[in-house]
């Protein structure tokens, strides 16, 4: 009896065991799919235009273009500044380094938390969503203007 016992549960173990595995085969196969078929040329397009529109956007909004501003809904500054009245460029405020200890704030900041920071305390503007077009567009600016960079991020 105790025999039979003892059987069974390692036979349920076993089939436990094997059941593991499968589902981990199974994980790794489907892993091995995703990105396997290389882009069209025109899918390749698509998702380019859609990048340099944001990058055109967050350009607009940095360099303080009122219409861009007022399309996306966002008060940006409202001391007259924009960003590039401070930092003439997108990659002056070095994106690659991000996110690190940042000391205006005294805490670990993404870089749309300095964004943030930024539009809050010198600008006097009204802080936008970070998960929102504008911050995106803000970000692919930035990023696009520092393009190449080797990525060194927690750097002072
Ligand atoms: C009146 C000047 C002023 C304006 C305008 C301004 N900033 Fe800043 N910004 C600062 C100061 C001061 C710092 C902190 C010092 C530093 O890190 O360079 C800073 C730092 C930053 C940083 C972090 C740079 C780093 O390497 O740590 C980012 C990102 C940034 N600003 C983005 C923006 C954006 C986006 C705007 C426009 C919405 C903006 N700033 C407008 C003064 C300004």
């Amino acid at each position: 009896m105790k025999n039979n016992t003892q059987k069974t549960s390692r036979l349920l173990k076993m089939v436990m065991v094997f059941s593991c595995m499968l589902t981990m085969v199974f994980l790794v196969a489907n892993r091995a799919n995703a990105h396997k078929e290389a882009h069209d040329a025109e899918t390749l397009k698509a998702f380019d235009d859609e990048f340099i529109a944001n990058v055109i956007l967050g350009d607009r909004l940095y360099h303080g273009d009122p219409a861009a501003a007022e399309e996306m809904g966002v008060v940006l500054s409202k001391t007259g500044m924009a960003c590039a009245m401070c930092h003439p460029k997108g990659s002056d405020i070095h994106p690659y380094e991000f996110p690190k200890f940042q000391e205006q704030m005294s805490e670990f900041a993404a870089l749309r938390n300095m964004i943030n920071w930024c539009i809050e305390k010198p600008n006097e503007g009204e802080v936008i969503d970070a998960d929102g077009e504008a911050m995106k567009a803000l970000e692919a600016y930035m990023y696009w203007s520092t393009k190449g960079s080797v990525l060194d991020p927690g750097r002072h």
